[in-house]
Formats: C-alpha cells, sequence, structure tokens
C-alpha cells in the first residue's frame, strides 16, 4: 500500500489533525472533506495530505481495526475516555496497514493521549500498541477483510442486489487506496505523456497519487481537472455538444460542467447551494472555461427557452464512492436512501419538462442502491414520462461492455475495469425527448 512520506518533525501535528478528522466523521458526523477544509490552514500541504491518508485508512479498515482493539482490550475500552478509542485506531492503522515504524506510532499516540484530558490512559495506549506491533499477523482476525469492514446493511443489499460474490468484490475494492484520475481539456496524449498517467480506454487519464495535485504539471494552468473515470462517463454520452445549450442541473463542483464547457456547449450550471456554486466557479475559472451559473432549486427552475440537452447528476448516497471517500460508509444509513429516491424522482420529473422535443436527458447518480438508480428510470418511463430509452453502446465508452446493461443503461460497480484498477460505482441513464 503507498504511503506518504513519513512527517517532518516529531510526527504529531498530522496526526493530531488525522485524529480531529476521524472524531469529526465518527462522533460529529462531518464527511472527510468538510473536516479537512476546518483544519488548521497553516499545517503543511504535505502534513495535510498524511492526516487524510492516516484518517483514510482507520475508517476504510474500520472493522478490522475495531475487531483487533476488541481482543487487546479484553475489558473493553476505558472508561470515561472519549478519546482513547481513536487514537488507538489511528496508532493500529498505522502498525496494521500503513507499514509506519511502531516506535513512530507508538510514540506519537502515546503523545496524543498525553495532550488530553485522558493523559493516565498513556501507558494503556503505549502497552497495546506494541503488543499490536509484536504480534501484527496473528491479530488480524482470518474472517474476510472485505466483509469485516463493511457495514453489515451495505453488505446485505449488494449482496442483495449484485450477488454474494460481486458485493465482496465491491467490498474488496473498498480496502484499496484509489488511484488520482484525470480530465483533460483537450490534448489527452499529451497530457497523459507529461502526467506520466495511463489512458484508460474511456478517456480519462490515471496515475498514483503522490503528493499535492497542485503541484503536478498542467495543473496551474488549468490543462486539466481531478474527475474519476466513472464520473467521467455521463457528459461523453451527449455526443458532440458544440454549440448547444445544456443545463447541468446539480452541477457543483462542476466536473461535468467542465467537460461540457470544454466541448463548446453553452452550459448553464444550476445548483441550490451558494458555496458549492462559488467552488465550480472557481474551479472553471482556473480551468478557463466560462458558464452561466444560477442558484436555484431544480425542482421548479425553469430555462429561458426549453433546452437541447439535460444532465441530472442527483444527489444520492454516494455509496459508490466509497473506494474515495470511506466516510460514506460510516456516514449514510439505511433511510438515506428511500429519502435520496424520492428528492431523485421530483428532479427526474422536473428535468423532463425542461427539453425541447428530440433533446437528451442524461441522469446519473454515484449511488450502488437501485433505488437510486434502474428503479428512478423505470418508475419515470412507466409513469409516462415523453420520453425513451437512447441505449448507449460499450462503443462509446471506451469497449467497457461489462458495465452496459440489456437495457442499454450504465451500471458501473467499482469492481468493473479490473484490468485498469476499477472505477466508481455509478447509474447513467440517456433518454430522449418524444413528442
Ligand atoms: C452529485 S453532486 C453534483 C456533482 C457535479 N455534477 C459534478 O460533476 O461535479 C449533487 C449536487 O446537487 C445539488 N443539489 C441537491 N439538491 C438540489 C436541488 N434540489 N436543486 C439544485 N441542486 C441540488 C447539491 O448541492 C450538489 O452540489
Amino acid at each position: 500500500m503507498p504511503s506518504e512520506d513519513p512527517p517532518q518533525g516529531d510526527g504529531l501535528p498530522p496526526r493530531r489533525a488525522a485524529r480531529t478528522l476521524l472524531t469529526a466523521v465518527l462522533d460529529r458526523k462531518r464527511s472527510l472533506d468538510d473536516a479537512l477544509g476546518d483544519l488548521d490552514p497553516g499545517l503543511s500541504q504535505r502534513d495535510r495530505a498524511f492526516a487524510r491518508q492516516l484518517a483514510a485508512t482507520a475508517l476504510r479498515r474500520l472493522g478490522q481495526i475495531d475487531a483487533v482493539s476488541a481482543l487487546l482490550l479484553r475489558q473493553g475500552p476505558p472508561k470515561r475516555a472519549p478519546d482513547i478509542p481513536d487514537i488507538l485506531r489511528l496508532g493500529l492503522a498505522q502498525i496494521l496497514f500503513l507499514r509506519t515504524p511502531a516506535h513512530a506510532a507508538v510514540s506519537t499516540s502515546v503523545d496524543l493521549a498525553r495532550e488530553t484530558a485522558e493523559g493516565r490512559f498513556a501507558g494503556l495506549v503505549n502497552a497495546v500498541l506494541r503488543r499490536a506491533a509484536r504480534e501484527a499477523a496473528q491479530l488480524l482476525p482470518a474472517r474476510d477483510a472485505a466483509e469485516l469492514n463493511t457495514p453489515p446493511w451495505l453488505w446485505a443489499r449488494w449482496t442483495a442486489a449484485y450477488g454474494a460474490d460481486a458485493a465482496r468484490a465491491i467490498a474488496a475494492r473498498h480496502l484499496e487506496e484509489p488511484p488520482l484520475d484525470i480530465t483533460a481539456k483537450a490534448d489527452a496524449g499529451l497530457w497523459a505523456a507529461r502526467l506520466e498517467a495511463e489512458a484508460l480506454p474511456t478517456g480519462t487519464l490515471r496515475r498514483r497519487h503522490d503528493g499535492p495535485v497542485t503541484e503536478l504539471p498542467g495543473y496551474a494552468e488549468g490543462a486539466w481537472w481531478v474527475q474519476d473515470a466513472g464520473a467521467a462517463l455521463p457528459a461523453r454520452l451527449f455526443g458532440p455538444v458544440a454549440g448547444l445549450t445544456v443545463v447541468d442541473l446539480c452541477a457543483a463542483p462542476g466536473g461535468k460542467t467542465a467537460q461540457l464547457a470544454a466541448a463548446g456547449a453553452r452550459v448553464i450550471a444550476v445548483d441550490r447551494s451558494a458555496p458549492r456554486l462559488d467552488r465550480l466557479r472557481a474551479n472553471l475559472r482556473r480551468l478557463g472555461l466560462e458558464v452561466e451559473t444560477v442558484e436555484a432549486d431544480a425542482t421548479a427552475w425553469q430555462p429561458p427557452t426549453p433546452a437541447d440537452a439535460v444532465l441530472l447528476d442527483a444527489p444520492c448516497t454516494s455509496t459508490g464512492t466509497i473506494r474515495r471517500h470511506p466516510d460514506i460508509a460510516r456516514l449514510k444509513r439505511p433511510g438515506d436512501v428511500a429519502k435520496l429516491a424520492a428528492t431523485q424522482a421530483r428532479l427526474l420529473a422536473h428535468a423532463a419538462t425542461l427539453l425541447r422535443p428530440g433533446g437528451l436527458l442524461v441522469w446519473s447518480t454515484c449511488s450502488l442502491e437501485p433505488e437510486e438508480g434502474e428503479e428512478r428510470i423505470a418508475r419515470l418511463l412507466a409513469q409516462g414520462a415523453p420520453l425513451r430509452r437512447e441505449p448507449v453502446s460499450p462503443a462509446e465508452i471506451g469497449g467497457l461492455a461489462e458495465i452496459v446493461t440489456p437495457l442499454g443503461e450504465i451500471r458501473s460497480l467499482p469492481s468493473h475495469g479490473a484490468a485498469f484498477g476499477g472505477l466508481d460505482g455509478f447509474h447513467i441513464a440517456r433518454l430522449r425527448r418524444i413528442g
């Protein structure tokens, strides 16, 4: 597993930050990215990257880590010491999965414990982590790591939707560190060479992540942006869009907006979140791309004239992105699926009314849950919406036949694209307005 270079100095600042991140996710139910945004701006890029990697590894391996913790703390976690479990989790993540030298993992964890009001447990942290370092191989439970690190409700859902083998393959992919995926504004071949990236059959450029992306060639000049290979598929399904008016509903932070604008479309980017629209504007500014932005609720907003094309990249549980965002598995709850499916149904019904006859609607969600994908499109069509499926052919997406369904929709799973290291889980459908 790749690991950030060891931090400078005493190594405490990034580990302190990792503890803040882990506690924000597990106790305060903040997303990892939001919690990262709240960290001390004085933290170096390198320490920030290490803190994220540490917290993300603890989240990715939480099932195994807590099982080892339970073995080592036979009498359970210390009472009235709420900070100690997360400090132990981060120590175990380093010892068991990040190959951090044991002395560094142990001593910094002890220092973290001493900094809390629970300093009296520093000795316990020391003893537990030293033993973990000595007995790492024997301690890791024999039970399947993929299942152990997956919340049971998600495991049950994926087994029901895709079968036991596929559920296991999906969950196994979540244990890996994701690659860095990039969409080039133009000249993908040139940027593949400059970035020393692999050009995937779908057009995405992929390389292993090593340090801040802002330091990679082409970032400052706005030649490319970060976008998962699965996330890059929906905008490609419109075909040539130069000169067309494309409404991008739910547009922020703008990865798909950028694709459409770079392909020459006149894009109206709609989102109801002002801060997220600010991020979209900043992203598009860096890329030198111009779009119209509208802060509005996409269940009610109307364009001035019917659109040639509409992209609806709807809000969802995002369970297709757990490899990149391991916090999702710990933050989402079973009830979120039905709530978001209801929102998606409203957004879809309205989106269908914004098109001119003959226009294309592309729908996407980064969820593995059929209620947020296949079922939404089937229900929309069964209710008589004036749309028909415009089937996607594998040739349009680099020959990736395994992600095209018999109905001509896309259902990608993180376990697909094994030859190049997988892609996020998406449901995507293309529909043409009739009448
Ligand atoms: C999946 S993200 C979009 C990602 C984006 N398309 C991209 O490629 O970068 C969903 C977005 O939907 C927005 N959203 C959620 N409900 C909305 C609504 N009713 N109207 C407009 N935007 C909404 C959220 O603010 C969020 O930015």
